[in-house]
């Protein structure tokens, strides 16, 4: 009976419920505005785990919380129901035994060890790498630069201001310790966000990354508490004659803290990171989703303009002209500079093209 079948059917994008779970310590001193970023979200997508129809069978009132501290992404997990069926012929979907093939084995299911976990880990983990980046936000809550990720109107705090949130980006390689334990538990991210993504191959040796932690000094303390905010992993392509094409392949900003700037922020880091090495001849990104290609034109116009090329005498000359020789020259010239790849160089160079002749 089909009608039956559907009353123990669950939506598992809505069954799933994530959070980032600080210590209470550290959940009190949020401020209104920030307590978004402790509250539990749902994920986009669950296809790759549920299944293409993202429907889960079996049960009445089921809700899968994964939660993770806000760290080091220790995770918990627990399955509750109000009803699951009975029945040998289509016994209930195994939730548990599905997931374990997508997060590392290490979760656990008590609410009290989870707890203990979060509370020691606030204390004792750092981020893994090689800190390569980071930016400055006033807490919420304290008056300037109000809800700002970005401080581009000038009110960013000094990193020592006691109200600064401090934002900090740490590029890790398979060789960093410590890291592949901690890829294991972040990647699921992949597969909850974005459309068509999956886990990289941990036996590609050359895979960098770039993660974003927010940081906070406890109040009256000197204790620093870090908080996963998203990341990006990256993987370089022999470039002729002897350097390295960086192909962005995925990039993550977990919902509590999107529409912020910390998206572009962490572009923008890993652009300036990729642009300082020798060994690095452009930076390219594999598939981007809409909203990730409104971020790159976004950024790479700002950066462009930064550079003085609106400015550059050679800017508008011989533009729409039959000789193609000379501009193209120029345009290929500045590209190099930039390390810009060319399709996206002549996407955005039309763009301000466009603008200036507007
Ligand atoms: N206050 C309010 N809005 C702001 C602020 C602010 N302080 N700063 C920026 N914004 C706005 C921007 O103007 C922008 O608006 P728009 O979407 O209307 O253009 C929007 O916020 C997004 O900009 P950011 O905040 O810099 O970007 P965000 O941190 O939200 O990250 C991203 C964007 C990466 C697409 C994120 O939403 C995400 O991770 N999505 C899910 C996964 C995904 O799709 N990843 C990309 C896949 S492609 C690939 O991996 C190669």
């Amino acid at each position: 009976m089909s009608s039956g079948v559907e009353d123990w059917l669950t939506d598992s994008n809505e069954a799933l419920s994530l959070q980032l779970v600080r210590s209470e310590e550290d959940a009190e001193v949020l401020a209104e505005d920030e307590v978004q970023a402790i509250e539990p979200f749902h994920p986009d997508f669950t296809y790759p785990i549920f299944g293409d129809k993202e429907k889960i069978f079996g049960y009445r009132g089921l809700e899968i919380k994964l939660h993770f501290a806000s760290g080091s992404l220790k995770q918990f997990l627990e399955v509750t129901y109000d009803e699951k069926i009975k029945s040998e012929d289509t016994p209930a979907d195994d939730i548990e035994g599905t997931l374990y093939n997508f997060i590392p084995a290490d979760y656990t299911k008590s609410a009290v060890a989870f707890d203990a976990i979060v509370d020691a880990d606030a204390k004792t983990f750092r981020p893994l790498g090689e800190k390569i980046g980071s930016y400055t936000r006033s807490a919420v809550g304290s008056g300037k630069g109000k809800g700002k990720a970005n401080g581009e109107d000038g009110s960013a705090p000094s990193e020592d201001d006691e109200n600064a949130v401090v934002y900090e980006m740490y590029k890790t390689t398979w060789s960093t310790p410590g890291f592949r334990d901690f890829h294991r538990r972040m990647q699921v991210f992949i597969l909850l966000f974005i459309e068509g993504g999956s886990y990289v191959q941990e036996d590609e040796d050359a895979w960098e990354f770039v993660t974003l932690f927010e940081r906070r000094k406890r109040p009256d303390s000197d204790i620093f508490t870090y908080h996963f905010v998203g990341y990006t992993s990256l993987y370089p392509f022999w470039c002729f004659p002897d350097r390295i094409r960086l192909r962005l392949s995925q990039f993550v900003i977990l919902p509590p803290y999107q529409h912020q700037g910390h998206g572009s922020h962490l572009y923008s880091a890993v652009f300036a990171h990729m642009r300082s090495r020798d060994d690095v001849a452009e930076l390219t990104v594999e598939d981007p989703a809409e909203a990730f290609e409104d971020l790159r034109d976004r950024n790479d116009l700002r950066f462009l303009v930064k550079q003085g090329i609106t400015k550059d005498p050679k800017f508008l000359e011989g533009v729409g002209s039959e000789e193609r020789g000379p501009r193209a020259k120029w345009e290929a010239e500045k590209r190099k500079q930039h390390k810009i790849a060319e399709r996206q160089f002549d996407r955005v160079l039309e763009m301000l093209l466009l603008r200036q002749l507007d």
